[in-house]
């Protein structure tokens, strides 16, 4: 193992699309932001330098950070944002994660623009559990807005009411040729020679959107998820949601083929309000490298489209999420927990409060949205909770009393009672050291069944269980998978259904919990567990990095 040194100068650069330039924030001035590279066992160090009067956050989304929380970076929970002109080293080491990963930063809506892949190869002796790829290739799934998406979420929060959505989806950062105004160079072309085996490693980066992928006349192999691999199994779609990756393995066809094929990708969503159902797309274009002439003409050839499942297509969702399964070989075991320790019952979903002035708020019936965790909408504490929580300080920032069921229990997917206001706090859960933890998580219908990506740092989870409608705590726990469940660290929670994981919490820290899907976080659809430290030495978090920012 080594150690890799990266240097991420936060900084303006003007990027033009759907004929909009806008000054985005970027990483090295690269849109989507530049590939982390790593194998398995190294250490990263990433000099992160602030140039804008933007505060900013870089989290290390699915790093597992074992006794490195301090290097996790959601603003408020492990640091403090670096403020212009202000510098933090993040140093962590990636231990027992293999795959794709992805970077992005971690305050307010920033993650639109400051986004990139993680990449971590086997270790150098050991090689993949599938086919030897040929070439592997980084796919970002991401949004673009023509105005700036922080404008969109600050005035959102303002009236109560939900954002303006996205101008456009990208691959690659592209739109790609089904917008207007899209110029052909907008466009993401993945080049691949006939008879090749590719890795494509998918990313969804989108900020508010769950998305569908296909690539036309090809079928893929998913061979891993979240960084973690899979039984291999084939799919002509995928299916991520925001904060998931998943690679796959793509055959070329054994000829040069007389068309380009087209890859699509368009949302997956059944929720309420305002939505963008518009379509990205890139090119596969075939080359013969030994006949130049043949890859320049890819351009005239006909193009095949994909389909796509329609928008609301949650029955292929639910079949495609269980499609993944962990290796559990002798290699790559499966460490479920067989006992459980502590179970929580956490709901998820949107809600609403009383207008602050009435008549002013754009939310359902005049009220303002929100969202929750146990109808409790968290509140950002002013200063970090894991420095609050090593200093023993947390009076008055935070509290641990965060509640293991429901407040008010009710049928969660039939009628929702009346009064579903939600309340508010900064409260967490607090787990000693090694608690094997079960939790469903079961979505809500008050505003509407609606899928929730839920994401929780500092950990995979196994995935033991999901079904639809009421979890039943007598009889569906008999149906859960406890031999080779999928290991990953983001989970859609079904619309009007609900999914179960399990995790030990051997990793002491405090680590954030929630959606997704950015303008549901916003809403406070988050929460955030402390793990306590363990007897040994090597189970306890160590003191703050001497140049962690301050608030
Ligand atoms: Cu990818 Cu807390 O985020």
């Amino acid at each position: 193992a080594v150690t890799r040194h990266y240097t991420f100068n936060v900084e303006l650069k003007n990027v033009t699309r759907l004929c909009h330039t806008r000054a985005l924030i970027t990483v090295n001035g690269k849109y989507p932001g530049p590939r982390l590279l790593a194998r398995e066992g190294d250490r990263v160090l990433v000099k992160v330098v602030n140039h804008t009067p933007t505060n900013v956050t870089i989290h290390w989304h699915g790093v597992r950070q074992l006794n490195s929380g301090w290097a996790d970076g959601p603003a408020y929970i492990t640091q403090c944002p670096i403020q212009m002109n202000q510098t933090y080293t993040y140093n962590f080491t990636i231990i027992g994660q293999r795959g794709t990963l992805l970077w992005h930063a971690h305050i307010s809506w920033l993650r639109s623009t400051l986004h990139g892949p993680i990449i971590i190869l086997p270790k150098r002796n050991d090689s993949y559990p599938h086919k030897k790829p040929y070439k592997e290739v980084p796919i970002i799934l991401g949004e673009w807005f023509n105005v700036d998406p922080e404008a969109v979420i600050a005035q959102a929060l303002q009236t109560g009411g939900g954002p303006n959505v996205s101008d456009a989806y990208t691959i690659n950062g592209f739109p790609g040729p089904l917008y207007n105004c899209s110029s052909p160079k907008d466009t993401y072309r993945l080049k691949v020679k006939p008879g090749k085996t590719y890795l494509l490693r998918f990313i969804n980066a989108a900020l508010n959107d769950e998305l569908f992928f296909s690539i036309a006349n090809h079928s893929l192999t998913v061979v891993a998820g979240d960084a973690v691999y899979v039984k291999p199994f084939k799919t002509d779609i995928l299916h991520l949601t925001p904060g998931q990756t998943t690679n796959v393995l793509l055959d070329t066809k054994p000829y040069l083929p007389n068309a380009t094929f087209l890859m699509t990708a368009r949302p997956y969503f059944t929720g309420l309000g305002t939505f963008d159902n518009s379509t990205t797309a890139g090119v596969l274009q075939y080359e013969d490298l030994a006949d130049p002439r043949l890859s320049k003409n890819g351009t005239q050839l006909p193009q095949i489209k994909p389909t796509l499942p329609a928008i609301n297509a949650t029955g292929f969702v639910s079949n495609f999420t269980r499609k993944f399964r962990s290796l559990a070989s002798a290699k790559f075991p499966a460490k479920v927990p067989q006992r459980v320790g502590k179970r929580f019952f956490f709901t998820v979903g949107l809600g609403s409060s009383p207008c602050p002035v009435n008549g002013t708020c754009q939310g359902p019936n005049g009220t303002k949205f929100e969202a929750g965790v146990n109808n409790i909408s968290f509140v950002l504490p002013s200063v970090a909770i894991l420095q609050a929580h090593f200093f023993r300080q947390s009076n008055g920032i935070y509290t641990t009393d965060f509640p293991a069921q429901p407040l008010n229990p009710f049928n969660y997917t039939g009628t929702p009672p009346n009064n579903t206001f939600i309340s508010f706090g900064t409260r967490t859960v607090i787990l000693p050291f090694n608690t094997s933890v079960e939790l469903v998580m079961q979505g809500t219908s008050i505003l509407g069944a609606e899928s929730h990506p839920l994401h929780l740092h500092g950990y995979n989870f196994y995935v033991v269980g999901l079904g639809s409608g009421n979890f039943n705590s007598s009889k569906d726990p008999a149906t859960f998978n406890l031999i080779d469940p999928m290991e990953r660290n983001t989970i859609g929670v079904p619309a009007g259904g609900w999914v179960a994981i399990r995790f030990l919490a051997d990793n002491p820290g405090v680590w954030f919990m929630h959606c997704h899907l950015d303008v549901h976080t916003s809403w406070g659809l988050r929460m955030a567990w402390i793990v306590l430290d363990g007897p040994q030495p090597s189970q306890k978090l160590p003191p703050p990095p001497a140049d962690l920012p301050q608030c």
